[in-house]
């Protein structure tokens, strides 16, 4: 723990030292959590103690910053195994800990990314010669962040829909987490339309966030909200269209309900598209046009970032398409915390080798720009490689 903080006082460009000595200093009771111990005043109103509030809004303003955007790397250990299966890696912890110490130590990735989602395992974990992976972090200029729902499992009552777990110990986990070096969290859950969804599905996955938000803000973390609606399924945009509405309206429902601060959130929507087995394909205008217009009528100005999700795109299809969002000025930032579209060329890359370390690196680089690129609306495919220009030619884009 001495080692953590007193490099985090040394090198983080995102927290003040005032403010991490408060992190630590918090766990004692303060007048604001005697309010909270009594949380009902004579004339019946609720209080929140909001002892994080302005922290919350910095560090949420800090991640949504201008041509910046999240890498998410919080795979869980199975997933993580898929993705070191796929080149033909073993899942060890030595593996995993090569693969994610890449990645952090990309050199420069701070211009690009903002922050990065953890699994627990990495928020505790060193890189390959020994330093902690949230100090490298912090000296990149990256918020460390940490995905704190605990999966999902079938949801009893529903068609085969499921609901996402990890509200039991939440409150004291995150406190740990903050201690850790964290500054924000996500949680993931999912909504699928083949299988509905049903009002049950959609209740249950928009009040298990709204949850979750007011215990994460509660303990110093900016939480991610994200439903996500899975692409798979035969339909057409117009039905996610309708079917992102009604969760978002359910989920600010919710979140206002919980009393939490719309402030200090970042949102993690999927974009309108067709299904993945729609026959219909959408180009980046009309999947950008469906997504602003779903934004416009559903989340509220005083949110600070949108950071959409990939959900299985490819990563020029996923950079072409917030590029289109960023045609004109938003509400919101409008950006990217992409885990497949800005890892994949990465990892294949890479295969395992350590000669290809450096090859992996820029090729993480490449997508971060063009990311941050197209979070700016300035994204042109310059420097693409000729597979992804093909596909940029097939979407009819003119490069
Ligand atoms: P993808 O960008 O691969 O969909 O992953 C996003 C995500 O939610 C992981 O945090």
């Amino acid at each position: 723990m001495a080692s953590a903080s007193a490099s985090l006082l040394k090198s983080s460009l995102v927290l003040d030292k005032s403010e991490w000595v408060k992190g630590q200093t918090l766990r004692q009771p303060s007048a604001a959590s005697v309010v909270r111990c009594n949380p009902t005043t004579p004339s019946g109103l609720t209080i929140r103690a909001g002892s994080y509030a302005d922290e919350l809004v910095k560090t949420a303003k800090t991640v949504a910053s201008p041509g910046r955007g999240i890498l998410a790397m919080d795979e869980s250990n199975a997933t993580c195994g898929k993705r070191l299966a796929s080149i033909g890696l073993e899942n060890t912890e030595a593996n995993r800990q090569a693969y994610r110490t890449l990645l952090v130590t990309v050199p420069g990735l701070g211009q690009y990314i903002s922050g990065a989602i953890l699994f627990e395992e990495t928020l505790y974990q060193s890189t390959t010669d020994g330093r902690k992976i949230v100090d490298v972090l912090l000296e990149q200029n990256i918020v460390p962040g940490i995905k704190v729902d605990k999966g999902l499992v079938p949801l009893a009552g529903s068609n085969d829909e499921s609901w996402c777990q990890g509200l039991d110990g939440l409150a004291s986990r995150s406190a740990a987490y903050y201690q850790q070096g964290a500054r924000f969290a996500k949680w993931r859950t999912v909504v699928s339309i083949p299988n509905g969804p049903s009002a049950l599905a959609v209740k249950e996955a928009a009040w298990g966030l709204a949850r979750y938000a007011a215990i994460a803000q509660d303990n110093g973390l900016v939480p991610i909200v994200e439903p996500e609606i899975l692409l798979d399924g035969e339909h057409g945009i117009d039905r996610t269209f309708e079917v992102a509405k009604k969760v978002w309206a359910e989920v600010f429902f919710y979140l206002a309900e919980n009393n939490v601060l719309f402030e200090g959130i970042l949102l993690k929507p999927s974009m309108v598209t067709p299904g993945a087995e729609s026959k219909d394909k959408a180009s980046p205008q009309t999947v950008a046009d469906y997504t602003l217009k779903l934004l416009h009528r559903r989340i509220p100005p005083a949110v600070p970032g949108i950071m959409f999700l990939s959900g299985g795109q490819s990563e020029v299809e996923a950079t072409l398409n917030l590029n289109a969002m960023n045609q004109s000025p938003n509400p919101w930032h409008v950006s990217f915390s992409y885990a497949r579209a800005l890892q994949n060329t990465a990892l294949k890359t890479w295969g395992g080798r350590p000669e290809n370390v450096k090859a992996a690196q820029d090729a993480l680089l490449f997508r971060a720009k063009s990311n941050s690129l197209a979070q700016l609306g300035k994204y042109t495919g310059e420097g693409e490689s000729e597979e992804a220009k093909k596909e940029l030619f097939v979407k009819g884009y003119s490069y």
